[in-house]
């Protein structure tokens, strides 16, 4: 493995699942032994800075974690500028960049014995993805789980097969749309509108991750209905260079999102009004 940790691992696409038109989850593996044991340290809610040759690179979440026994991962990306849409252009059996994991995790220790309502807008599923399975997998250890996740439309809910497995394995599934189509027998209305005394009921932490317009107003409604701000985690995006406190890039007040965050505990998130 390289030691100058600016020179990316390289890591080989083995999958490729559409998740709508602008969506896709790649399923990476990384090719040497040597980067793949640097990988296992992977924790949920921390990124990767991907890179493809001549067109940039860019801080993707783990959707998926590699572990001791599989260096194989999951990036879940939204075509929305260079290097996300050359992404888009790439088969499997391409090459990327990748260089990490970077970033303060989610606490899953801290979740033990809690009943988590996780609050999700578009992509911003993907970084909590991690922390919901990990729900799923030890079901026991938590009160009640619940997901609210909303989208602008049906088809762009990412993850379809994972939800109705959560659904099974008894976290409460509940999505909404901006806007209801014919076939639309879900939700309708942001998020914010179905935040009431009764979706939070029995809860007692908030995990929010989505736009920054949405966590602003997301946390401003927990808050009319007593939820204290110890009670929310969330994840903030900045645009980012270096990625590990070098170049200030991706401040936010005194904060820096790559190595302060991109978890931040409510009791220790900027002003709202910059998000
Ligand atoms: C911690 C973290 C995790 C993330 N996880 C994911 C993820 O899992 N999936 C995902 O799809 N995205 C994720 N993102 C967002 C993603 O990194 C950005 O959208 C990134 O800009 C995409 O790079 P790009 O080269 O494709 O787009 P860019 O070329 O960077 O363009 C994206 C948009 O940003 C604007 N822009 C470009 N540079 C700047 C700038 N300096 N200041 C303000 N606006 C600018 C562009 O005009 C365009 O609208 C994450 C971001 C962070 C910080
Ligand atoms: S991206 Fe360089 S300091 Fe955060």
């Amino acid at each position: 493995m390289n030691d100058n940790f600016y020179v990316p691992q390289q890591a080989i696409i083995s999958e490729i699942i559409v998740e709508n038109s602008v969506v896709n989850t790649y399923r990476v593996v990384l090719t040497d032994l040597d980067s793949s044991s640097a990988m296992q340290t992977m924790l949920a809610g921390q990124f990767v800075m991907v890179s493809v040759p001549h067109c940039g690179e860019a801080p993707i979440s783990l959707s998926s974690l590699a572990t001791p026994e599989s260096a194989t991962f999951n990036l879940t990306v939204r075509k929305s500028g260079q290097l996300t849409d050359s992404l888009h252009e790439l088969c499997c059996g391409d090459t990327i960049g990748v260089r990490g994991p970077y970033g303060q995790p989610f606490d899953l220790h801290e979740m033990v014995g809690k009943s988590p309502l996780f609050i999700a807008g578009g992509i911003g599923i993907a970084p909590l993805r991690p922390v919901i399975e990990h729900c799923s997998d030890n079901r026991s250890s938590f009160g009640k789980v619940a997901l609210l996740y909303g989208c602008k439309n049906a088809t762009e809910f990412c993850f379809k097969n994972d939800l109705n497995r959560w659904q099974q394995a008894g976290i409460t599934c509940q999505l909404t749309v901006d806007q209801a189509e014919q076939d639309w027998a879900g939700e309708v209305g942001l998020v914010t509108h179905h935040l009431t005394a009764q979706t939070i009921a029995n809860h007692d932490q908030f995990y929010v991750c989505g736009p920054g317009v949405m966590i602003r107003f997301v946390i401003e409604r927990l808050e009319q209905l007593g939820v204290k701000r110890e009670q929310i985690v969330t994840t903030l995006e900045r645009h980012m260079k270096c990625g590990v406190g070098v170049c200030g890039h991706c401040h936010l007040e005194e904060k820096l999102v790559c190595v302060d965050g991109p978890v931040f505990r409510g009791t220790n998130l900027p002003k709202l009004t910059k998000l």
